[in-house]
């Protein structure tokens, strides 16, 4: 559908376009001599046009860049920045802590932590919490502690899962169906293939053969793959996965990092799931760095009664920052006032129309392309119908045509997330971006096979 050649002059003009609106970008990045990478984390070089915007101010569903430009952020900090940017609230908590009160990060708790556990508690069905600062952190301890309670060795992902920089999750199913080390693994500790196992997601058998090893602590996995495109449960599913984890022994940890989009509790209360743990990072700070995991009681009393684990010093579960004062006010004005349930529904309701609307314009072209939504969060994919699987959605990636999608959206002003075709809304993104994006992406679309 799609002429190569067409789509490369294209995607040229578009990166040339950029290139010359954002010559203060360009300079700054150019000028980073100091840092790995010229950025300051090496993602920050996934980028469609070369180098990256360079951020100058944020508030809700709008970002400005250093050349003067505005943008429809309609990336979000991938999900870090859920709950709008600098919503007023977070900035009043975060003020009152660090200018007011004083006292970021002290080492001594706050009584914010109880009402922040009590509230995820509340949505979530889980009655313990514990604090990390990032969604990956949050995984490692909670893969800790079920391996130290069931003394089983190994953690069972699906294939393309992503749950941050966790050693033991980069793992794929191989073409030939074998488990395989994720492309690019950097600085493997061990042979991951001998740390964890693998199945496909919505693949009830093959988790059942990986499960009958009885070497499994934890599966660990989103209800909804949202890493490789938005990879939704076949109905059953989650049912099986839960079935099938409590006959083979092994817990069941949904990371709902981005997975918090289907609701004010996450895909676990939006579809009634009942995972024995969950891990939750990003946007629960409206944007200020903080995670969590909730266990359920049962394991919480056994892991705390356990005299030969090191649960307050170095015994690996645990970080200086974590649980610290500035993110816990942060996290509890997000969750009061901000990603609130009726925040969530006003979300809902501006992604369906997103979807919708993309959706029109894509049949419109008659493209073999498919649209999958999340609650809040909204992602297309290069095949149709929707892949089912990891493995199937990381099939129909196509690099060039997503970065011409970005270049082109990035050029009119509107900002979609740097990996993949990922769009989500916040509680100050309304109708009126909804249409100004489809103004554009239709644009786009006309270009490349109109
Ligand atoms: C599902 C999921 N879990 C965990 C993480 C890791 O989050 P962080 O980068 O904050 O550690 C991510 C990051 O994208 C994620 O998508």
């Amino acid at each position: 559908m799609v002429d190569r050649t067409r789509l490369r002059g294209l995607l040229a003009r578009e990166r040339a376009t950029f290139a010359e609106r954002h010559p203060a970008s360009a300079a700054a990045y150019h000028r980073a001599e100091h840092l790995f990478g010229r950025v300051p984390m090496t993602w920050m070089n996934k980028n469609a046009a070369g180098f990256p915007i360079y951020l100058h101010s944020a508030r809700g569903a709008r970002v400005t860049d250093i050349d003067g430009h505005w943008y429809l952020d309609l990336s979000l900090g991938d999900t870090g920045a859920m709950a709008g940017h600098s919503p007023e609230p977070v900035v009043a908590a975060v003020h009152r802590r660090l200018a007011e009160l004083g006292g970021a990060s002290a080492m001594l708790p706050t009584e914010d932590a109880e009402v922040v556990g009590a509230e995820l508690a509340r949505r979530f069905g889980l009655p313990r919490w514990s604090f990390a600062l990032t969604a990956t952190d949050a995984n490692r301890w909670a893969i800790r502690l079920l391996r130290a309670v069931t003394g089983r060795p190994r953690i069972l992902v699906n294939s393309y899962c992503y749950h941050g920089s966790v050693d033991e999750s980069l793992i794929v199913v191989g073409p030939d169906g074998r488990p395989h080390s994720r492309d690019g693994n950097v600085g493997a500790p061990c042979d991951v293939t001998g740390t964890s196992r693998v199945a496909e997601f919505n693949d009830l058998v093959g988790l059942e053969r990986e499960l009958a090893h009885g070497d499994v602590a934890a599966v660990l996995m989103e209800p909804a793959l949202t890493n490789i495109g938005i990879v939704l449960p076949e109905p059953g599913y989650l049912a099986g996965v839960r079935e099938l984890t409590r006959r083979h022994g092994a817990y069941l940890i949904n990371d709902e990092t981005h997975t918090f989009s289907a609701g004010p509790g996450g895909a676990t209360a939006a579809w009634g799931l009942k995972p024995d743990v969950v891990t939750i990072g990003k946007a629960i700070g409206g944007g200020v760095p903080v995670a969590a995991y909730g266990l359920t009681g049962e394991l919480a009393a056994t892991l705390i009664d356990r005299d030969d684990l090191d649960l307050v010093d170095m015994g690996g579960v645990g970080g200086t920052l974590a649980g610290n004062a500035l993110s816990l006010a942060a996290a509890r004005a997000t969750l009061a006032e901000v990603l609130t349930g009726e925040a969530f529904a006003g979300m809902i309701t501006v992604a369906t129309a997103f979807a919708e609307g993309v959706t029109k314009i894509i049949q419109g072209y008659g493209l073999p392309w498919s649209v999958c939504q999340l609650g809040a969060r909204v992602e297309y994919r290069f095949a149709s119908p929707a892949p089912r699987t990891g493995g199937e959605s990381a099939a129909c990636a196509d690099a060039e045509l997503e970065d011409y999608l970005h270049v082109y959206l990035a050029n009119r002003g509107i900002l979609l997330t740097p990996f993949h075709n990922m769009a989500l809304m916040c509680p100050r993104t309304g109708p009126d971006d909804v249409a100004r994006h489809h103004e554009v992406f239709g644009a786009a679309l006309a270009e490349l096979v109109g």
